[in-house]
């Protein structure tokens, strides 16, 4: 018998997939306290994780773990070095979020271009004459667009750039051109001098030492005044003070973020604060088809593990 700890909880429809097999149990655990923690993973064979921490402490204390299963694509919350040294596996949802993700880049994009919060003030306001004397928005047809990562949710939003008629500029260093060029979009070898061109940015590519703090006052103070940066990919990727010093500057016109250097932001965090941001508390994927999507993929990842058949694409290379 395999005992799954879900630490936090997840969509019914992955707990499903447990409770059809007789050789797993589960438990799920709410509380993130590190002690408890520590007591609940000693006897687990799997776990299941969102964004909780899952350090060098709480895997020591899991001598049966063999198998690490993210709520997600990104894994900077688990300690690499203890799970490569305890031969665990760590598993990803990849595959199954690309599309809620890029959609929430629409969303954003089409918020703030169309300026969604003002307009809808100004209706209920009964300012509804007053529209001509308002700023004109804008539109996405036509305009230059900065995919920068080109991976997973990077190829499917280009697709949907396409069919907004946008044209699209990828930059991602890792990644053929011959690809970029496949799905339709040009590739931009100098990031910094590119940006200065671009209507909107969207960031895709993990956070590493290569990527930390890469928009930063002097790449935003190069961009266009009506220009747009989203962030769905994570947040220490732009430097949050000198975005906001950008914003209120005017050096862009509006940024959307759906993640932060710190989650969640401190209240006093200047951003929470500037009516040029557009903010998500970190759910571009939280829609009722892309939790239940994911929340079966993690299970099922585990079950594959231990049927061995887990998709190689699922695991990461630690
Ligand atoms: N907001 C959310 O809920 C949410 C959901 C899914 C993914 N994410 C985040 O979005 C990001 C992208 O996810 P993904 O699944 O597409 O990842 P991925 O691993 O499939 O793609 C990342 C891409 O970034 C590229 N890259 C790496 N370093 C780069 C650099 N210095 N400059 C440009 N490109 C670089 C890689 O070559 C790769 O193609 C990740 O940071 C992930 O954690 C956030």
């Amino acid at each position: 018998m395999k005992k799954v700890l879900i630490i936090e909880k997840i969509h019914e429809s992955g707990i499903e997939l447990l409770k059809a097999r007789k050789d797993f149990t589960y438990e799920v655990v709410e509380k993130l306290d590190i002690n408890f923690l520590k007591k609940k993973i000693k006897d687990c064979d799997a776990i299941t994780l969102k964004l909780s921490k899952l350090n060098k402490e709480l895997i020591e204390a899991a001598p049966k773990l063999k198998i690490i299963s993210r709520f997600g694509v990104g894994y900077n919350n688990v300690d690499l070095v203890s799970a490569k040294k305890k031969s665990i596996t760590l598993a990803i949802t990849a595959g199954v979020l690309d599309a809620s993700v890029a959609e929430h880049v629409f969303f954003m994009m089409l918020s703030i271009s169309r300026g969604v919060n003002k307009y809808d003030k100004f209706v209920r306001d009964g300012n509804f004459s007053e529209r001509y004397n308002l700023d004109l928005t804008k539109e996405l047809w036509k305009q230059k667009i900065l995919i920068a990562g080109f991976g997973r949710v990077g190829k499917n939003l280009i697709k949907k750039c396409k069919g907004f008629e946008m044209n699209v500029f990828v930059y991602d260093p890792y990644v053929n051109e011959k690809i970029i060029n496949k799905f339709g979009g040009k590739n931009i070898l100098n990031f910094s001098e590119a940006i200065k061109d671009m209507d909107y940015v969207s960031l895709h590519m993990p956070f590493t030492k290569e990527t930390e703090n890469m928009i930063n006052l002097k790449i935003l103070s190069s961009m266009k005044k009506n220009s747009i940066m989203i962030n769905t990919s994570r947040g220490e990727i732009i430097n949050e003070s000198d975005l906001n010093t950008a914003l209120n500057k005017n050096m862009i016109l509006g940024a959307g973020l759906d993640v932060f250097a710190k989650e969640p932001p401190d209240l006093n965090n200047p951003l929470l604060k500037n009516k040029k941001v557009f903010l998500s508390p970190h759910s571009a994927t939280f829609t009722e088809q892309c939790t239940s999507r994911m929340a079966e993929t993690t299970v099922q990842n585990i079950i594959d593990f231990f049927d061995g058949k887990l998709d190689k694409s699922m695991i990461v290379k630690l």
